[in-house]
């Protein structure tokens, strides 16, 4: 498959986006991070950026990849040429490239964790397991550096294998039946939640907004995972927006994606928090939330394992359906640019990406903690790691904000949008004005007080970064 061919259903792009949004974002890191920020303020700011600066970001994205035709990198630097703006803006592709392989590296390791429980499931190995038992037999997973890569290398190579293949054949109609099915079953874990947990103390826990519960940090954490759970911001969707059909509505196409999305992550939340609060466990456990409060629930209702493998099995399928849509901006334009087959470019890709999550394997273990990692930056290589996802995700989608909203001319979007003025003016303030505004406004009052050594570490990268980037624009203007 080609940057030029295009999704023959007018519905493939928002199948294909919906796969890519919902994920282990919505059911494993919204709910952690939601619980290690304190709740009710952490999930304001998710929701507003998500609403006020993610879907007017999602059209922009998905708008950017239709008009060039190409992967990210390349569109980018088609788009620059054809609007005679400075090529710098080709550092969008870049800084996704960047994004995709850093968020791939971890994303793996932790479906791996989901690999681990559907075999438990099945096996039946934690039926009428207490909390004790549970939470032991997750803390044996994070100890064990060799199990923890076997499963990471068994979720990559099988991601990497269905890119390679081309990605549409065969995921398709596997979305079409395993994401209704997902959320079904998320509904069943709720309701046993509601009948056997308390969903008070997780509705009062969720939806009371006292912001100044949230720490600064927790603010930029908010923001972070709300471009992460659209896949905003780095170059994922605007890859499946070069196969998008023209005819398809780009506007209720986003909002269709942002609303699934979230009513994923609520009912997720819910439903796990629901569990917290039942079994008194701890909201701020960090990243094991998901898979020490669900194997609860499974390891005591009728059929259980049952119901729990199948659960699993679809967090699997939500997951590899998210890692493809990482590998494909890269992949796409590795096999544009240097002329790679498309099994050699996910190759690349793809080992560079499994190397890199060795990282946040050992985050959990031999190196959780006395390493570099925590000299100069405060905390683990994977936390590292994910905080600088939590950066480059909206540094990403503010530049793209700016380069749809002024580079871009009105009857060119007004010919994408295909709607009437009032809108696109709306969108133009929202993606000229308010986007850029609130993602400066929490990068201001954030990042700077963010532990450690990142600040100096992100500065000299960035000057580095815009040196190469010079340094190549003059060599190729010459
Ligand atoms: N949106 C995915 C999730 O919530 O699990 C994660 C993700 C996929 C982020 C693709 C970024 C991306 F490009």
């Amino acid at each position: 498959m080609s940057g030029h061919n295009v999704w023959t259903h007018k519905g493939t792009f928002l199948l294909a986006a919906v796969g890519s949004a919902v994920g282990l974002g919505n059911l494993w890191r919204f709910p952690y991070l939601t619980g290690e920020n304190g709740g009710g303020a952490f999930i304001l700011v998710y929701a507003l950026t998500i609403f006020a600066v993610g879907i007017p970001i999602l059209i922009a994205e998905t708008m950017l990849g239709r008009t060039s035709r190409q992967s990210p990198i390349m569109g980018m630097r088609h788009l620059t040429k054809t609007h005679k703006t400075s090529r710098a803006w080709e550092s969008i592709g870049w800084l996704g490239a960047a994004s995709a392989f850093l968020i791939l590296s971890f994303y793996s390791v932790i479906a791996g964790w989901a690999l681990h429980y559907t075999w438990l499931m099945l096996t039946g190995s934690l039926v009428g397991a207490d909390a004790q038992t549970i939470s032991a037999g997750f803390d044996a997973l994070l100890a064990s550096p060799g199990l923890m890569t076997l499963y990471h290398t068994l979720f990559i190579a099988f991601s990497a294998l269905i890119v390679a293949m081309g990605i549409h054949k065969g995921i398709e109609s596997g979305l079409r039946i395993m994401m209704p099915a997902l959320f079904v079953i998320l509904i069943v874990v709720l309701i046993y939640g509601i009948i056997n947990g308390d969903v008070r103390a997780a509705a009062r826990f969720l939806f009371t907004f006292n912001i100044a519960d949230l720490s600064l940090e927790g603010w930029l954490h908010a923001m972070g995972q709300s471009f992460f759970t659209l896949s905003l911001g780095m170059g994922a969707i605007m890859a499946y927006g070069a196969y998008m059909s023209s005819e398809a509505s780009l506007t209720r196409t986003a909002i269709a994606v942002a609303f699934v999305d979230t009513a994923v992550a609520m009912v997720a939340g819910l439903a796990i928090f629901s569990l917290v609060f039942g079994a008194g466990l701890e909201t701020g456990q960090g990243p094991g939330l998901m898979f020490v409060t669900l194997p609860l629930a499974f390891a005591d209702m009728p059929f259980g394992a049952l119901v729990g493998g199948v659960f699993f099995i679809l967090v699997l399928g939500a997951a590899v359906s998210s890692s493809i849509s990482l590998i494909e901006p890269v992949a796409a334009f590795l096999v544009e640019r240097f002329d790679m087959t498309r099994p050699q470019a996910v190759t690349i890709m793809v080992i560079a990406a499994w190397a890199m999550g060795l990282l946040t394997v050992v985050s959990f273990n031999v190196w959780a903690e006395g390493t570099i990692f925590h000299a100069l930056f405060g905390r683990s290589a994977f936390e590292f790691i994910e905080l600088l996802t939590n950066i480059f995700m909206p540094l990403g989608g503010l530049l793209i904000a700016l380069f749809a909203g002024w580079a871009l001319t009105q009857s060119e979007v007004m010919k994408e949008l295909g709607t009437n003025i009032t809108w696109f003016k709306t969108w133009r303030i929202l993606v000229r004005f308010v986007g850029p505004a609130a993602v400066s406004f929490v990068f201001l009052r954030t990042i700077p007080q963010v532990e450690g050594y990142v600040i100096p570490t992100l500065g000299a990268v960035l000057i580095v970064g815009a040196f190469a980037l010079g340094q190549r624009l003059r060599k190729s203007a010459a």
